[in-house]
């Protein structure tokens, strides 16, 4: 079948000459017409979780800029919700949970067969968006890595240095190894419901697999992707996978063919010449402008965009950020970084 969304193309491995682009949290706080949706839904969770709305804010980055993709409304800690946590958000400062820190905590944990219930409104999010989106557009579902999840469910929420995490794998690795297989379970689960509602990519946001080390890294990054990877694989071979394990530093190199992921998405820790020589020799990138210039603006936003462009210009590649976009970013640097990449 001959492809023509822009995206699938990049992801099966085709240079383009201009490069397909999205954005992290491309529905987000900065949207003068999402903070209008949040708040009528209520709180984010209550968004997250009614399919209508949820569907709405997805949409409304897409109508403002058409973004070559669109990513699904929701977050990594709904897993852990649908897995028996409690979860809630704290205006301005982020989320809580109930931790896991005994395995007396972790007994009470669901199984991974169980978390559809929970998850059912997530899956018609996703229904409705393969509707509405425009045919051009290519829908991505996605969860949190069990790393990344696995360090808001032991410390009960954001850590700097994801210290409590890191302590309780070294202390007792056998009940860590059962939190991050519990993970593994309900992601795959996750994601092949998400795949079956209408999801056309998926991606696995690590967002602190820079503070994994050495063994730790192959570990608790490396494997429990390559895992989740080669179980979607068998139930969906056709759907390509996005990585990002971001901070990973050298550890990008090799990262995509050791765990099967058809794309490496990069932070703005490595540089564009760097990256295209050391990782996307081996396939598709994602990446990599540091979010700050959506904030800032101007002949920096201009020259950096045209520095990733060119870096990644032999092969195949999709323009985003390096993480997601913050809320004071002004959403007229969004469009300056889209029609610099598109060269209008
Ligand atoms: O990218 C997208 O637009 C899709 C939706 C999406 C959200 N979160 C919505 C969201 C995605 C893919 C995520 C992923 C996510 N969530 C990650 C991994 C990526 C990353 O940023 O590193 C993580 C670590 C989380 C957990 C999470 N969710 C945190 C730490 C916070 C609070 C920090 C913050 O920005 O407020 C959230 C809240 C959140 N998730 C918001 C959005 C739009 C802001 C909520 C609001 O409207 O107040």
């Amino acid at each position: 079948m001959t492809q023509s969304k822009k995206i699938l193309r990049a992801l099966a491995g085709e240079t383009l000459d201009t490069p397909p682009i999205w954005m992290m949290r491309q529905a987000g706080r900065y949207l003068p017409e999402y903070r209008a949706t949040r708040s009528q839904a209520g709180d984010f969770l209550s968004l997250c979780y009614n399919s209508e709305l949820a569907a709405e804010v997805t949409l409304q980055p897409i109508r403002r800029y058409g973004f070559d993709a669109s990513i699904l409304f929701a977050d990594i800690l709904l897993l852990p919700q649908a897995l028996g946590a409690d979860l809630w958000f704290v205006t301005g400062e982020g989320p809580r949970l109930s931790t896991i820190q005994t395995q007396e905590d972790f007994d009470k944990l669901k199984s991974a067969s169980d978390i559809d219930e929970v998850l059912n409104p997530i899956y018609e999010t996703v229904r409705i968006l393969s509707r509405e989106l425009p045919e051009e557009t290519t829908l991505i579902g996605f969860a949190g890595a069990p790393w990344t999840v696995a360090t808001y469910m032991v410390a009960g929420r954001g850590t700097p240095d994801q210290g409590p995490a890191h302590a309780l794998k070294d202390s007792n690795p056998a009940l860590f190894d059962q939190i991050i297989e519990r993970l593994i379970e309900g992601t795959i689960d996750y994601l092949s419901r998400q795949i079956d509602a209408g999801a056309e990519v998926v991606k696995l946001f690590d967002s602190w697999a820079g503070s994994l080390k050495g063994a730790d890294f192959d570990r608790y990054a490396l494997e429990p992707a390559k895992k989740i990877i080669a179980a979607l694989k068998a139930r969906h071979p056709n759907v390509p996978v996005i990585a990002f394990p971001r901070g990973a530093g050298e550890r990008y190199i090799g990262f995509g063919q050791a765990t099967g992921a058809d794309c490496v998405a990069l932070d703005d820790g490595v540089t564009p010449v760097w990256a295209a020589e050391h990782v996307q020799k081996d396939g598709c990138v994602q990446g990599n402008l540091k979010s700050s210039h959506m904030v800032t603006g101007g002949q920096a936003l201009i020259d950096e965009t045209r520095k990733i462009v060119d870096a990644f210009g032999k092969g195949p590649h999709i323009f985003n950020l390096g993480h997601g976009i913050t809320p004071d970013a002004d959403p007229e640097n969004v469009q300056l970084m889209i029609d610099t990449v598109r060269g209008k």
